[in-house]
């Protein structure tokens, strides 16, 4: 599987018999000719039906390095080795997972029995459980276990096609498990054949020893704490919701980010409206996530900024709550995206095709 659209080749019906290695690192060595694939997903704009497919197709990857596709009829004579009999099975790009809080300590499996009874997810969080109670596991884990159990976890991802997932940290909320959280994301990215794209999310909820200072936290999370992860990360997210940071606190993480030179994600619109997509479009940010309650002014102005959409169905799923309605976000123009969301709490799924069913 390759996460890359490229195909190296001339569209069809004339495809290239030039193996060229341009496109598509697959990471392995050698030479693989696969041929009788069943139906080739390419998402080739040049080729025409939904996705790129290609039937009866074949693919020459050299070290790793998808170099031609096709017709298998039209396979260059001068193959490199035997084909391999793909025996009529499909082939698709490998998923990226755009929205995961993968890096955590403990499990709250009994506070999922809870929110089943109907005790609401602010309730659960207001009386220290929820996102407070995995700071507590988190912290009082190593980053050995962290590391571990995260590599569990991403194993079992690959396993199911992830080949490009996003990691936020968030479950530490102070300088020490933060930088914890986004260092055991760089690690795996360097040790796995995996694309880890990690988010700093200092600003998931208020920090545990600053529930009665909001605006000193922000304070910590948008000086000392992002100064020391700044390097290490690709953006930064925060929880813009009535359950965690209001817009104009929202605001000043995206400007302390931009700052930084890092691009922003926000958590928006989850659990009530209240301005945080618009805020998303407005600060430019890359992507607006969950948006359960956007309107149709936000999707507009989201679209107008190019800023995606990353739908969680899982989250909704596991909450038992409506799910966003995604085609109308997907008519307003918006770029749509979805992920699995995976964390302790609102959404234990690590398997894309899950979460394609539900989508
Ligand atoms: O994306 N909404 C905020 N963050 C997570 C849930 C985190 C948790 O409950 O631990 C989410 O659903
Ligand atoms: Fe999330």
């Amino acid at each position: 599987m390759t996460d890359d659209q490229g195909t190296g080749s001339e569209p069809d019906p004339e495809p290239s018999s030039d193996l060229h290695t341009d496109e598509a690192d697959t990471g392995e060595a050698g030479t693989l000719v696969l041929t009788n694939i069943g139906h080739l997903v390419t998402n080739d704009p040049e080729r025409t039906g939904l996705c790129g497919v290609v039937e009866d197709a074949a693919i020459v990857s050299i070290d790793g390095v998808i170099s031609w596709v096709g017709h298998a009829g039209d396979l260059p004579s001068d193959l490199p080795s035997a084909p391999v009999d793909a025996e009529g099975r499909s082939i698709v790009p490998g998923f990226v997972d755009a929205h995961t809080h993968l890096t955590y300590g403990g499990d709250r499996l009994g506070e999922f029995v809870d929110r089943m009874e109907g005790v609401p997810y602010a309730d659960i969080l207001a009386a220290g459980g929820g996102i407070y109670a995995t700071v507590r596991a988190t912290r009082e884990s190593s980053l050995v276990e962290l590391i571990a159990d995260t590599m569990a976890r991403l194993e079992r991802m690959q396993a199911t096609g992830t080949t490009t997932i996003e990691i936020k940290s968030g479950y530490g909320l102070d300088l020490e498990t933060e930088f914890g959280l986004v260092s055991t994301a760089r690690a795996l990215d360097m040790s796995l054949p995996i694309d880890i794209v990690s988010t700093f999310l200092g600003a998931h909820v208020v920090g545990p020893e600053y529930r009665d200072d909001p605006d000193g936290y922000l304070e910590l999370v948008n000086g000392t704490m992002l100064d020391l992860v700044a390097e290490h990360v690709e953006f930064v997210d925060v929880f813009c919701d009535p359950v965690a940071f209001d817009v104009s606190q929202a605001r000043s993480v995206a400007d302390a980010a931009a700052g930084h030179g890092l691009g922003v994600r926000i958590h928006a619109d989850q659990t009530a409206h209240i301005g945080a997509a618009a805020l998303a479009a407005e600060v430019g940010a890359v992507s607006a996530d969950h948006l359960d309650h956007s309107t149709d002014e936000d999707l507009a102005a989201m679209a107008e900024a190019g800023t995606s959409a990353v739908l969680v169905p899982g989250a909704s799923y596991s909450m038992r709550v409506p799910y966003p309605d995604g085609r109308r976000i997907w008519n307003s123009g918006v770029t749509v995206a979805i992920a699995t969301d995976h964390n302790p709490g609102t959404s234990l799924i690590e398997t894309m095709p899950f979460v394609i069913s539900l989508a």
